[in-house]
C-alpha cells in the first residue's frame, strides 16, 4: 500500500507523528511518503516538531508559505497535483482543519485517490471560522473519517455522512503527549523563566477573530492586570507577533516569548497553574493533563473538554480574563483530575494502523 501524508502546520505534525510511526510498525511493507506543504515554516513552528517527535524528514517540500486563504489553498493544490499523479498513492491522509488539509483532500479526490481524514467530525457550528469550512468540506469528500470523540460521530451523522465511513479511533494528539511524558515531565521548563511550577498562567492566542483586531490589545491589557496577581508566560504565535509588533504595553510580570518547542511547551502546560488559550489542541491537552483551561472564544468544536470540567469557555470577551485568578483560587488543588474522554489513551494511532492493515 502506498500512502501519502500531507502535513503543513504545527498541530498537524503533533497529530500525524504517532500515525506515521504506527503505520511503519504495523505495515512495514507499506510505502509512506511525507509531503510538507510549508504552510508553517519557521524552525519553531515546523522543524523542531519533526526532530522532537521523530518524524522522518519530508520526502517533498511544497514551500507554499504564507498568503491569503485562496493563495495558500491554490498553491498547495497546484504543487501537490503533479506529485500525486506521478506517485499514484492508494491513500492520501490529511489531518485537522487547516488550509493545507482541505487543499490536499480536494486535490486527491479529484484524481480519484481515496482520502482519509484524521480528526474528522469536529464542528464549532461557526462558519465565520476558516477552519469550520475546511472541516465541512474535507469530511464531505473523504472516504475514511477517523474521529476522536463520540460528539464528532454525531456531527457527521447529522450531515448525512454514511456511518460506515466514520471510525471512532481516539485522539492521536494525546498519543504524542503520552509517548513523550518521560521526556517532558522532568524538564521543569518554567524555571528557565524564573517561574515556580503551579504558579503561573500560560497563554497562547492566535485565532484571527481575536488577534487580527482590537480585542488583542484588550487581552494584553487584561493580562497586564492579571500579572500583578500571578506571573503570565505567553509564547507568541507568529500571526500574533506580527499584530503586536511593538504596539502593546507590557508589565514586568507578563513575559512574551518565542513559540516553545513541543517538549518545552508540554512541560510549561503540565506545570501551569492555569492556561488561557484559543487553540484547539491545547483545550484537549489540558483536559488530559487535568490543568484548568480558559478558552477565549465564543464557541468550541471540542465541547467534550467543557463537559469534562477542565475547560471554561470565556466567550470572545477579554475582560473575563480578569476573573481567572479568582476562579482558580476557588479550586480544590487536591481534587483528582477527571478521567480523560474515552479512547484518549495513547493508543489511537495503533488502532488506526491495525484497521488499515486488516483492510488490505
Ligand atoms: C493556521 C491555521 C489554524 C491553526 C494554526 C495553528 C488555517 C486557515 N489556519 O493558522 O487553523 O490553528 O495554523 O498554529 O489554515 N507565520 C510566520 N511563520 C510561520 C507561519 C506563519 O511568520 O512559520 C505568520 C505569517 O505572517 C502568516 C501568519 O503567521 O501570514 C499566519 O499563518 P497561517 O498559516 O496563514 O495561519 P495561522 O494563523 O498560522
Ligand atoms: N504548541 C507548541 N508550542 C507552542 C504552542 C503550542 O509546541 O508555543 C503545541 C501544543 O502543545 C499543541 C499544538 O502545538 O500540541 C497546538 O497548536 P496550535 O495551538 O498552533 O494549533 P490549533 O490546535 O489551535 O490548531
Amino acid at each position: 500500500m502506498k500512502i501519502v501524508h500531507v502535513l503543513g502546520t504545527r498541530p498537524n505534525f503533533v497529530k500525524m507523528a504517532p500515525l506515521i510511526a504506527a503505520l511503519s510498525r504495523r505495515m512495514p511493507e507499506s510505502d509512506q511518503l511525507i509531503v510538507h506543504t510549508g504552510q508553517h515554516y519557521d524552525r519553531l513552528m515546523s522543524e523542531i516538531f519533526f526532530e522532537q517527535l521523530g518524524v522522518p524528514a519530508p520526502d517533498f517540500m511544497l514551500e507554499v508559505g504564507s498568503g491569503s486563504h485562496a493563495q495558500q489553498t491554490a498553491r498547495v493544490m497546484e504543487r501537490l497535483e503533479p506529485l500525486l499523479v506521478e506517485n499514484r498513492p492508494d491513500l492520501v491522509v490529511v489531518p485537522g482543519d487547516v488550509n493545507s488539509t482541505v487543499a490536499a483532500a480536494l486535490t486527491a479526490v479529484k484524481l480519484d485517490i481515496p482520502v482519509a481524514h484524521l480528526e474528522a467530525g469536529l464542528r464549532s457550528y461557526d462558519r465565520t471560522m476558516p477552519e469550520e469550512i475546511n472541516r465541512i468540506v474535507t469530511d464531505q469528500i473523504s472516504d475514511i473519517l477517523w474521529v476522536h470523540s463520540e460528539e464528532a460521530l454525531r456531527n457527521l451523522e447529522l450531515e448525512g455522512i454514511p456511518a460506515e465511513r466514520a471510525h471512532f479511533v481516539g485522539n492521536t494528539m494525546i498519543d504524542s503527549l503520552v509517548a513523550l511524558q518521560d521526556r517532558f515531565r522532568p524538564l521543569e521548563q518554567c524555571r528557565q523563566y524564573g517561574l515556580e511550577p503551579g504558579s503561573y498562567l500560560l497563554v497562547t492566542l492566535h485565532r484571527p477573530a481575536l488577534v487580527d483586531g482590537p480585542l488583542l490589545f484588550e487581552a494584553v491589557a487584561a493580562l497586564n492586570r492579571v500579572s500583578t496577581m500571578m506571573p503570565v508566560l505567553f509564547p507568541v504565535h507568529p500571526r500574533t507577533r506580527a499584530r503586536l509588533a511593538g504596539n502593546a504595553e507590557l508589565s514586568g510580570n507578563l513575559h512574551l516569548v518565542e513559540p516553545a518547542g513541543y517538549l518545552e511547551f508540554l512541560s510549561l502546560e503540565s506545570d501551569a497553574g492555569a492556561v488561557l488559550t484559543d487553540s484547539g489542541g491545547i483545550q484537549e491537552e489540558t483536559s488530559y493533563l487535568g490543568v484548568p483551561c480558559f478558552t477565549l472564544r465564543g464557541n468550541t468544536e471540542r465541547p467534550v473538554t467543557i463537559e469534562l470540567g477542565t475547560n471554561v469557555l470565556l466567550g470572545l470577551d477579554p475582560a473575563r480574563i480578569n476573573e481567572i485568578p479568582t476562579i482558580i483560587a476557588g479550586k480544590d488543588p487536591s481534587a483528582p483530575p477527571p478521567e480523560p474522554p474515552p479512547l484518549w489513551d495513547g493508543q489511537a494511532a495503533d488502532r488506526i494502523a491495525g484497521q488499515l492493515a486488516e483492510s488490505v
